[in-house]
């Protein structure tokens, strides 16, 4: 059956492989995009990516904008979608809470409004932040107790992008618990490119991981051997999304997107340096050292490396067997996460650096 969707962020990494996915399925996807006159490309991308590229279309319109900047046609024509998928968000480090806001926490409100007001089900996609309620408490946010958080002083804390997604979360389900609207979020870990081709898009924390470890900016593993940086890869992730928004048992939950087999960030340095012939460092050094290195501004121009994508790195572990247990009914097979980061190093190397490695 071919379902109406609406779609934000499909322009962006895991965006375009979600609309490739929608649209082979068969779904109509209109995708919200700050320059519709990029449609052509994007249809191009998704189409290369296995996507039906005559079933994606454009809407004209911005996040930061009032009602999205939609035009009362565009508005009328998305009263149809079925599912609003939410991934649209300004994603970059150093970001002022002014800026991190307007897009990733005002944005999302105005989705959520408008997906409430129409009876759409709203899918978003958040972080797996969101999921370490230890790291929450630490940071001075009750997860039970959203309301009482002093936002500023998160902000300043771990900075615009991450403080903007933990509050848009909060406020996205406040709207929707308010306007009586149905719901599901999924918290990706960090992304890796697709487990077989390794595709994986510029920007992306992964790539610039991969980046640095080839341009030899990484002279130490951060953190210690318990140190991990979760990972999903892409096709995984938007096959977990797109079986989300059609499965009734799943309005109202949330679901943690995170593969627990990925390894810890030595191993993972090793895995994507290999296919590559390049080395990975082997001795660890203390994240609060590396992170004070890093505060001196030269230092982490140098190592292209933002104190604030040290957060991300942790010791936690999560319990994923509802993944795994959603994965198994909806027949979705989960790819080999050691092969997904070879295959994406070898992407990064062929698409991304060119001539950079000897
Ligand atoms: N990648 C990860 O490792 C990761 C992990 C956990 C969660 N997430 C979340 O997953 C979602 C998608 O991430 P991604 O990695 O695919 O992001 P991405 O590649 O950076 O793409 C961001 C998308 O948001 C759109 N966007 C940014 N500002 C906008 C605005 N003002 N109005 C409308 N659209 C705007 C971009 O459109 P343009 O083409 O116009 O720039 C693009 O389509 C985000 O919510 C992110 O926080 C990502």
């Amino acid at each position: 059956m071919s379902v109406e969707c609406f779609v934000t962020g499909g322009t962006g990494f895991i965006g375009q492989h979600l609309v490739a996915l929608l649209s082979a399925q068969g779904h109509t996807v209109r995708v919200l995009m700050r320059r519709p006159e990029r449609l052509a490309a994007l249809r191009e991308h998704v189409a290369s990516l296995g996507g039906n590229a005559a079933q994606v279309f454009a809407v004209s319109g911005d996040l930061q904008r009032d009602n999205l900047g939609l035009s009362h046609v565009d508005r009328a024509v998305l009263r149809g979608a079925r599912i609003v998928f939410h991934l649209g968000a300004h994603f970059a480090w150093g970001l002022s809470l002014q800026q991190s806001r307007a897009v990733n926490v005002e944005g999302s409100r105005q989705v959520a409004l408008l997906a409430a007001e129409q009876n759409s089900r709203l899918v978003l996609i958040g972080g797996y932040m969101l999921k370490n309620h230890q790291h929450l408490r630490n940071i001075g946010i009750d997860p039970r107790r959203p309301e009482l958080t002093n936002w500023p002083a998160v902000y300043r804390k771990v900075g615009g992008y991450e403080a903007s997604k933990l509050e848009a979360h909060f406020a996205t389900l406040q709207v929707m618990a308010a306007q009586g609207g149905e719901i599901t979020v999924v918290h990706p870990a960090t992304v890796c490119g697709h487990s077989r081709t390794g595709h994986i898009l510029e920007g992306q924390p992964l790539m610039e991981l991969i980046r640095n470890l080839v341009q030899g900016k990484l002279a130490a593993v951060p953190g210690t051997p318990e140190h991990w940086l979760p990972l999903v890869s892409v096709d995984y992730l938007v096959e977990l999304v797109a079986a989300c928004a059609f499965d009734p048992a799943m309005v109202g939950q949330e679901l943690l997107a995170l593969d627990d087999q990925t390894p810890n960030l030595r191993e993972l340095l090793a895995q994507a340096a290999h296919p590559l012939g390049v080395k990975a460092p082997k001795h660890h050094m203390p994240l609060r050292l590396m992170k004070l290195l890093l505060s001196v501004r030269p230092i982490a121009r140098l190592l292209n490396t933002n104190v604030e994508a040290l957060d991300f790195i942790q010791t936690t572990r999560f319990d994923t067997a509802a993944v795994e247990q959603f994965a198994g009914r909806h027949g979705i097979a989960k790819p080999d996460i050691r092969e997904a980061l070879r295959h994406t190093a070898t992407f990064v190397n062929a698409h991304c650096l060119g001539k950079d490695i000897q």
